[in-house]
């Protein structure tokens, strides 16, 4: 896996020496943080060796860097999910290599279901912990060049991060919510006794992807920050389809974008 995680380095590298600060993974419907990037070069996946190709409704598959809101970046318009079947390796390979291209930071976005009773649709909940029900990423050899065989994960959502969006959602007059995301496989949404079990747990929301990435970035090393947009009231007990996640992500887009562009600017 090392091999193929510096053989796709290289390639990027001989493409750019663009040097990017913070690599971002947009979720469900929320690629179009995009159109605020000022593109320097857009990679499809599939000329990347050994990089998955997504096949998600929804994701369009590109590695873009450029300058969001003058802060070099590498941003994923599409990622890897479990259920998809990829090997769980394979679903954090983009950002193994993300950190090889020598970001010192991630930011993680999502759609997912609420299970918290006072979030409304469209909320943007800023993720302080998670509850990981996907198999491990880590499962397997150690690569110690990557990280440690048993990493800590005591702060898996950097606090000072967390700290900086709170200041500069309050600047921009965002409403943010704050809570515990529930990583699950999908692809089926949650039963209602499954939604109330992850509400029991301590979950606030849930949703089948980020876990792992975060999980791949922690062994790194990377502070990670994170938001879900609130796409569907899964406490409320009426039915999850994917165009509500996409249509309710695309208009909590534009909050999440203003957030992204601040909090950049706040990475060293
Ligand atoms: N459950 C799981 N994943 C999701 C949901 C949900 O209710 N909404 C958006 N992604």
């Amino acid at each position: 896996m090392l091999s193929k995680i510096k053989e796709a380095t290289l390639y990027l590298r001989a493409k750019t020496d663009y040097q990017p600060r913070v690599g971002i993974i947009l979720g469900t419907g929320l690629g179009g943080l995009v159109e605020h990037i000022d593109i320097k070069l857009a990679i499809p996946y599939e000329e990347i060796p050994h990089f998955p190709v997504s096949t998600v409704e929804g994701h369009s598959g590109r590695l873009i860097f450029g300058e969001l809101a003058g802060v070099p970046v590498v941003a994923m318009q599409g990622r890897f999910h479990y259920y998809e079947g990829y090997a769980p390796e394979q679903v954090v390979f983009p950002v193994r290599v993300m950190k090889m291209l020598g970001i010192s930071a991630l930011f993680v976005s999502n759609a997912a279901g609420g299970i918290n009773s006072t979030f409304r649709v469209g909320d943007v909940m800023v993720i302080t912990d998670h509850i990981n029900l996907i198999p491990n990423v880590l499962i397997g050899k150690n690569h110690d060049e990557l990280g440690p065989r048993f990493p800590d994960m005591f702060e898996p959502y950097s606090k000072e991060l967390i700290a900086a969006a709170t200041a500069e959602a309050e600047r921009l007059n965002i409403k943010l919510q704050y809570g515990c995301y529930v990583g699950t496989t999908g692809p089926t949404f949650e039963t209602p006794k499954e939604y109330g079990y992850f509400r029991f747990i301590g979950g606030d929301a849930v949703g089948m992807s980020t876990t792992p990435e975060v999980i791949a970035a922690r062994h790194m090393g990377l502070p990670v920050f994170g938001v879900s947009i609130i796409t569907n009231a899964a406490f409320s007990g009426q039915k999850s389809t994917h165009e509500e996640v996409q249509q309710e992500g695309r208009k909590a887009e534009k909050r999440m974008t203003a957030l992204f562009s601040a909090l950049v600017t706040k990475v060293k």
